[in-house]
């Protein structure tokens, strides 16, 4: 069955439901005197795979807090399928799931546990179908052995699974992912590109998805956006970004290095 790309489908269900754009309008965002982002504007298309790129410290993180209402604007304002992202209303109308970069699990629940946490506190369908849905989604990220696992004898790489197989029982309409290739070796890094792409084409998902990683940006992105120190210095497609003109983007994206370079100051005796 196709369907059309201005629906997303519910892995679980199959229920279909609009998909959803978000906006960032002039967005800019201080704390105290220091600001961290800068007038940055750009818009994600329903059912579209957006990726943000930049240097540690320009504030991808920060915007992505601010799509899911954990940070209010300075000014400017997200919108998230037309509503306003800081109030509460939102997130009841649209399912939206963030994968925060360091997993965040809870230690003392076991996997099978950690993921049934969402559907069982908001009393979504008996203990037999919420059981369905989370085997299901340890399925989709071949975590089918895990699931009576604890998040401490699991690997790196099984813990971002676990943390996307938990956000997708949450049958998301928007993804949020905060660098999950970081700390990744590249086969694995590779399986969850293949799996976000799935979710967009196989679900249509929206999905905005932070990272350093080259690589899955050309991979899987239709289009992507560059901040630097605060402000949006790119936004266009991956094939744009194969030859940029702005230098700064050449050096992030291709940094030479130079062992020449005097690093170490000699020290006078
Ligand atoms: N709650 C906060 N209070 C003060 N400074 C913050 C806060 N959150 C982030 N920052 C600062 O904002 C900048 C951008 O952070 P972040 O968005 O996490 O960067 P990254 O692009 O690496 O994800 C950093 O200098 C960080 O220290
Ligand atoms: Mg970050």
């Amino acid at each position: 069955m196709s369907i059309a790309a201005d629906v997303t489908r519910n892995p679980f269900t199959q229920i279909e439901s609009p998909a959803v754009g978000v906006t960032v309008e002039h967005l800019s965002k201080s704390f105290g005197t220091f600001e961290v982002l800068k007038d940055v504007s750009f818009a994600v298309k329903p059912g579209e795979i957006f990726v943000l790129m930049g240097p540690s410290g320009s504030g991808k993180s920060v915007l992505l807090k601010h799509i899911v209402g954990l940070e209010l604007p300075t000014s400017g304002k997200v919108t998230v399928d037309r509503r306003d992202a800081t109030e509460e209303t939102t997130r009841e109308h649209v399912r939206m799931a963030l994968v925060f970069q360091a997993g965040a699990l809870f230690n003392s629940m076991t996997v099978y546990d950690n993921l049934a946490l969402y559907p069982r506190e908001h009393r979504i369908g008996t203990e037999a179908e919420i059981k369905e849905k989370v085997m299901h989604a340890l399925q989709i990220l071949s975590l089918e052995n895990a699931s009576q696992k604890f998040p401490s004898d699991l690997s790196g790489g099984m813990k971002k699974r676990v943390a996307i197989a938990r956000a997708l029982v949450m049958e998301p309409q928007l993804m949020l992912y905060d660098e999950p290739t970081s700390e990744l070796d590249p086969v694995m890094g590779a399986t969850i590109s293949e799996i976000i792409a799935t979710l967009k084409d196989e679900y249509h998902v929206t999905s905005i998805v932070v990272s350093h990683d080259r690589d899955l940006a050309l991979a899987i992105a239709d289009r992507v956006g560059i901040l630097m120190g605060g402000k949006l210095v790119f936004l266009g497609t991956p094939a744009e970004l194969q030859a940029p003109k702005d230098p700064r983007i050449a050096d992030f994206l291709n940094p030479k290095i130079d062992l020449k370079k005097p690093r170490f100051k000699r020290l006078e005796t």
